[in-house]
């Protein structure tokens, strides 16, 4: 029995129990009324109870869990209720739907009366099953919304007086408070980057909150649960404030503070008047924060107090005084709930290893190339000692640290002994993308157990997991996934260690899908697609970089991530909020490339295919490429934009948007064959591995051409030896259309070299994320060690080797194809994708030419199953044949596979190759 089988089993066992006790509790209303559904994980904008929520029409979702097969709901029933009594009196006094005859159990919009600023609801839900049988009610679930109108916020953005450049800043605020506290929360916004305390205890667990933004347009802000924390009699709010993105402190707030005899009352940031009292402001030890620079601390500075109810000691030098905070200009964004997931510290780790190149100069190694901080432990020695720690990815040959790649990013934190007893430290406002950490002047030799390696991101939930038969395999996935996780920070940047750590669109237009098969990405992508449409122009051109920092303005054609964020949260969460929110930006910057599109060609391009291996990029160390023309990518991605746009008008209703922009993808499409194909050859542009698989993916080959395609493409790679030639985009596509075309084992071989150039020969020197070049470089110029950009090759393994797909036409994994591919060097593949019906997972294993493939489908969902084997052999499932099994039907025979519509539930398939 495999550990799935036996994990099923427990599973419906347990379940078998839940079921025999919710058929005894309604045994009075009779044993027929009993289903073997029960709704539970209820969630609401993505999330479990989530407090500080903006949306108006927040979306509520359930997973459903089966005893049996073949499942699905066919009504559900929610309530909302203002409190928590009478929605367990099933008073709905909110919204009450009545029985609505549907299947949909996923992104259900409330509907009923106005939603509140600062409001509570509860609510809960029961479904129907696919016999009429109604479920027990689910456990309940909340959300609170935060402050929806900017009326709602009270005072000012307050800041200080100009000498302290450089400087975090502690803010400081006193009060009292007079009766019982029935709850508090606190909303807050500190640029670039704020922690908040309250009576001297550390509120929450983000870290560098709140994300970057365009902060001109738009400015997150966090709500707290703070009733806790304040007490009646003397309370004190702190707040350290540092310059992050932004570039220097400034911090607005409101504490909103309920009383028992429900009376309330607001403190927020305010300069004195009438009903305010004073917030002060201070230099804090922080001497020197910032994101690439690092963070400087001195603790003989610390201000006792600072975060403390108490009156704040006026110390000897004037400029370490506190003041009077002042209003200050206001950064101009409007503020709005944070969507993403906060950045947090996810792991903490202890160094690998300790060496000692030269005379107090300490390099811990932590063994992975990651992004975050570290924390100085048992500290003792005199005030003044000044300990240094300089990051880097990769050393020199005599061990010290490398910091040339990082270009000006100086990468160093340091800190200054207090001399106080024991002391510690980590810093705030900086993160660094490291592998060793070099340090310096430590009071006596330090050891693995005086520092700590703080890993840190936004903290997304993983979407799967992926293991197999090959080790090599295994290696890269994890390698993959400590890419994307040290590049997830509020935005996705493209590296978290140079002078850059910008939101790269180019990167993300095949980064998407893998970060997607990883990580939930659901609030994370949707806040980052808000961060592109702030920075699009009045003339619908969007920017190189998001929020822009950095690169071009308009965007290459290739950027065309931004609208696979709505596309791909379509497909991956069955959300069609993000398609509507930005239908019209997506229009615009769609026309925009019409603009610059004479004839049907677009006319401009600039990174196209980056970064493929030397040989076939430009001289000199560019990363252009040499043989892929930078206008047939831009051509070809202005054709899938447009397509794109035709389909997701069609999403949202909006038919003759679909009609048009189906018909200008048309004129597109021909006009990319008339100018790129080459007929003679059988291939598109210089018929080279990204030419050709990147017009395979966009299915625009001339009918009956696919053969002399895939022949030019097969015949390519075997004269590179089994090697791409490929740069961050066609690499995807490569590996997907090769698998999708008859040569599964030529990709497979591909993603599994070892030697130059390939995901192998990076481990293979060493390398434990993913570089940005093919080749083993270091030193000055463009060699980051941890880029996502070269990240496919993961999603490859989920959609191919493990056959984890969504459906296009049902969304949402709604409707799921499986299809995995066998291929020589893998006995087995073992994943699972989480998707917002419940878990997909996949299990195949083959010994000769047997095949079992164990398949597990969520409740209310169905899928088309491929289960690999020849024609005319006999696929059993459960041991029985595929005939008389209820809830499985034969579809066809397609290329090798034997083709299966499933209901939910879990099924053993054995088949012959
Ligand atoms: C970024 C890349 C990006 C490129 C485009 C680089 O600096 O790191 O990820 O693709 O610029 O020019």
């Amino acid at each position: 029995m495999t550990t799935n089988t036996r994990a099923s089993l427990c599973r419906f066992g347990y379940l078998l129990l839940l079921v025999f006790l919710a058929d005894w509790s309604t045994t009075a209303k009779g044993w027929a009324q009993a289903s073997h559904v029960s709704a539970s994980e209820v969630l609401c904008e993505y999330r479990k109870d989530p407090i500080g929520i903006d949306a108006l029409h927040p979306r509520l979702s359930w997973v459903l869990t089966a005893s049996q097969q073949s499942e699905k709901q066919t009504a559900y029933e929610i309530l909302v209720a203002s409190s928590k009594e009478a929605l367990a009196e099933n008073q709905a006094d909110i919204w009450e739907t009545g029985k609505v005859i549907s299947a949909q159990s996923i992104q259900i919009p409330f509907q009923g009366k106005s939603l509140q600023s600062g409001t509570r609801y509860y609510w809960k839900v029961r479904v129907w099953d696919k016999e009429g049988r109604a479920t027990d009610f689910s456990e309940p679930g909340y959300w609170e919304m935060g402050l929806l109108s900017a009326s709602d916020w009270q005072g000012d953005w307050m800041g200080y007086p100009p000498n302290w450049n450089g400087r975090g800043l502690y803010f400081h605020y006193a009060f009292s408070l007079d009766r019982e506290i029935l709850s508090a929360r606190a909303y807050i916004a500190g640029l670039g980057y704020y922690e908040l305390h309250i009576n001297g205890q550390r509120i929450g667990d983000h870290v560098l909150d709140p994300g970057m933004s365009s902060y001109e347009k738009r400015i997150f802000y966090s709500t707290y649960d703070v009733t806790n924390e304040l007490k009646s009699g003397a309370n004190a709010i702190g707040v350290v404030v540092g310059n992050g993105w932004y570039g220097f402190p400034k911090l607005r707030m409101q504490v909103n503070v309920t009383f028992k005899d429900h009376t309330q009352k607001s403190f927020y940031t305010a300069g004195m008047n009438a009903t305010s009292t004073a917030w002060q402001v201070t230099a804090s030890p922080i001497m020197q924060n910032s994101v690439y620079g690092g963070e400087i601390y001195d603790a003989r500075m610390e201000k006792k107090g600072w975060d403390q109810p108490v009156s704040l000691p006026a110390p000897a030098d004037r400029t370490e005084a506190w003041f009077y905070a002042v209003p200050v200009s206001p950064p101009g964004g409007v503020l709005v709930a944070q969507i993403a997931e906060p950045i947090k510290i996810m792991q903490t780790l202890v160094p690998k290893t300790v060496s000692t190149p030269s005379s107090g100069i300490y390099v811990f190694d932590t063994g992975q190339n990651l992004a975050g901080w570290a924390e100085l432990l048992y500290l003792r020695g005199a005030a003044g000692t000044k300990i240094t720690m300089k990051f880097a990815e990769t050393l020199r040959p005599d061990g010290t640290v490398d910091q040339r790649n990082l270009r000006t990013a100086t990468a160093t934190d340091a800190y200054t002994l207090s001399g106080d007893g024991e002391e510690k430290w980590e810093p705030r406002f900086t993160y660094h993308g490291f592998r060793y950490v070099q340090v310096e002047g430590f009071p006596g030799i330090p050891t693995a157990d005086n520092i700590r390696i703080k890993v840190v991101r936004s903290s997304l939930d993983d979407a799967g997991s992926f293991f197999s038969s090959n080790e090599l395999v295994n290696r890269i996935q994890k390698m993959v996934w400590w890419t994307e996780a040290s590049n997830l920070y509020s935005i996705p940047t493209d590296c978290p260690q140079r002078d850059e750590r910008m939101g790269w669109m180019n990167d993300l237009t095949v980064r998407l899908e893998e970060s997607l098969y990883n990580f939930n990405g659901a609030r994370f992508y949707t806040q980052f697609a808000d961060d592109v449409q702030d920075s699009q122009d009045a003339n619908g051109s969007i920017t190189d970089t998001v929020p822009w920092q950095y690169g071009s303005k308009p965007a290459d054609p290739v950027d065309e991530s931004y609208m696979l964020i709505g596309w791909l949260l379509y497909q991956n969460y069955g959300d069609t909020e993000v398609i509507k929110e930005h239908y019209d930006s997506f229009r615009a910057w769609v026309e925009y490339l019409r603009s610059r599109s004479p004839s049907n060609l677009i006319n401009y391009g600039y990174y196209g295919d980056w970064s493929s291996p030397e040989a076939f990029s430009q001289p000199g160390g560019s990363a252009e490429s040499k043989d892929t023309p930078l206008l047939f990518m831009s051509q070809g991605y202005y054709f899938y934009a447009l397509q794109l746009l035709s389909r997701m008008a069609s999403v949202i209703d909006k038919p003759e948007d679909a009609k048009h922009y189906s018909e200008l993808a048309e004129q597109a499409r021909k006009a990319f064959n008339d100018k790129y194909w080459d007929g003679r050859k059988g291939g598109y542009a210089t018929n080279n591995q990204a030419s050709n698989s990147f017009g395979f993916y966009l299915n625009t080959v001339p009918a009956g051409e696919e053969a002399r395609l895939v022949q030019n493409l097969e015949r390519d790679v075997e004269q590179h030896n089994w090697h791409l030639t490929t740069g961050n985009l066609a690499t995807k596509y490569l590996l997907e259309m090769l698998s999708e075309h008859g040569h599964a084992n030529t990709a497979f071989r591909i993603a599994t070299q070892t030697t130059y150039p390939g995901w192998g020969y990076m481990l293979n020197n060493d390398a434990t994320t993913l570089w940005e070049r093919w080749e083993l470089l270091s030193g000055e110029g463009m060699n980051s060690h941890n880029h996502p950009m070269m990240g496919s090759v993961s999603s490859y393994f989920y959609k191919y080797l493990a056959g984890i797909n969504s459906d296009p036409s049902v969304p949402g994994f709604k409707h799921s194809i499986i299809h995995p591919y066998i291929v020589d060097g893998l006995d087995w593949v073992k994943a699972t994708h989480h998707t917002m019906y419940g878990d997909i997972a996949i299990n195949w294993d083959r010994k000769e030419k047997k095949v079992n493939l164990h398949v597990v489908i969520p409740v209310n969902t169905t899928a088309t199953v491929f289960v690999p084997s020849a024609e005319r052999t006999r696929v059993l499932v459960d041991g029985k044949s595929t005939n008389t099994t209820s809830g499985i039907h034969f579809l066809r025979m397609e290329a090798g596979s034997q083709v299966f519509e499933v209901d939910s539930g879990s099924y053993d398939f054995t088949s012959a190759l």
